[in-house]
């Protein structure tokens, strides 16, 4: 269960957050699923912090990386930079990273890469727009973008990584997938995975995301195939994001 901040909240704001937040969550939402905070590069320190002195069993995670680990690529961040402040978990390929900052499949893929090769989760963002989905191409769309950003990886690396569906027209806008539709996508996702990493299907965590809220994830959570969520604005909120967390 991941809180995806986006651009939103400075360091001292995270803290706030934080404090907050662990007086919020309970004790079952902590047991039975791994929580995991995605703020802007800016704030993972002070939140690491937080999380280690006060010995919270949240986890850290990034929204994105650079594939090389050093070198002459002004403004990226890097892996083995990510790791040192006791990270564990990345987002990548994220629609509005696709959208906005034109990240293909094969960049998708390399950053993967880079995430396993540093010992980082990778949370893999895939999803379709609107107008794919009215003409009926989602699971064409959602099988490319698996096939292509998931390429060379092995059974033992997909089976401990993260798939995030998240249709593209569910994100921010306040509509969600129906629960059927986000749970027919994800069984797709996880047939295709199947067919090419017949051992990591089973075992891969595929989340759902797109305008989660307390009042829509109860019946998400029910459906078979989705084993999480990807949290964008509710997660903001440590009350909302608290609630989330207690679904049914
Ligand atoms: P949202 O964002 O919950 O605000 O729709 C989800 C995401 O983009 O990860």
């Amino acid at each position: 269960m991941a809180a995806n901040w986006k651009m939103n909240k400075n360091h001292i704001e995270a803290i706030h957050f934080v404090e907050e937040f662990r007086n919020r969550v309970e004790q079952k939402a902590i047991n039975r699923s791994d929580i995991v905070i995605c703020p802007p590069f800016t704030a993972l320190r002070s939140v690491q912090t937080v999380l280690d002195s006060e010995d919270l069993e949240f986890k850290l995670g990034a929204q994105n990386m650079y594939a090389e680990d050093s070198g002459a690529f002004t403004g990226e961040v890097s892996g083995p930079m990510l790791t040192k402040l006791a990270v564990t978990y990345v987002i990548l390929g994220h629609s509005e990273r696709r959208d906005y900052f034109q990240e293909s499949d094969e960049m998708v893929n390399n950053k993967v890469k880079a995430a396993f090769r540093n010992g980082l989760v990778p949370i893999c963002c895939v999803g379709e727009t609107l107008r794919e989905r009215e003409e009926g191409f989602t699971n064409k769309k959602v099988e490319w973008q698996i096939v292509h950003s998931l390429e060379g990886l092995t059974d033992e690396q997909i089976s401990g990584m993260v798939v995030a569906y998240e249709p593209i027209w569910a994100i921010g806008t306040g509509k969600t997938a129906t629960a059927q539709d986000a749970q027919d996508t994800i069984a797709t996702i996880r047939l295709v995975i199947r067919d090419h990493h017949p051992d990591a299907a089973d075992k891969v965590r595929i989340q759902y995301g797109g305008s989660v809220n307390p009042g829509n994830i109860d019946e998400l959570m029910a459906q078979p195939d989705i084993d999480g969520a990807l949290v964008g604005g509710a997660s903001l909120d440590p009350v909302q994001f608290a609630r989330i967390l207690m679904f049914e």
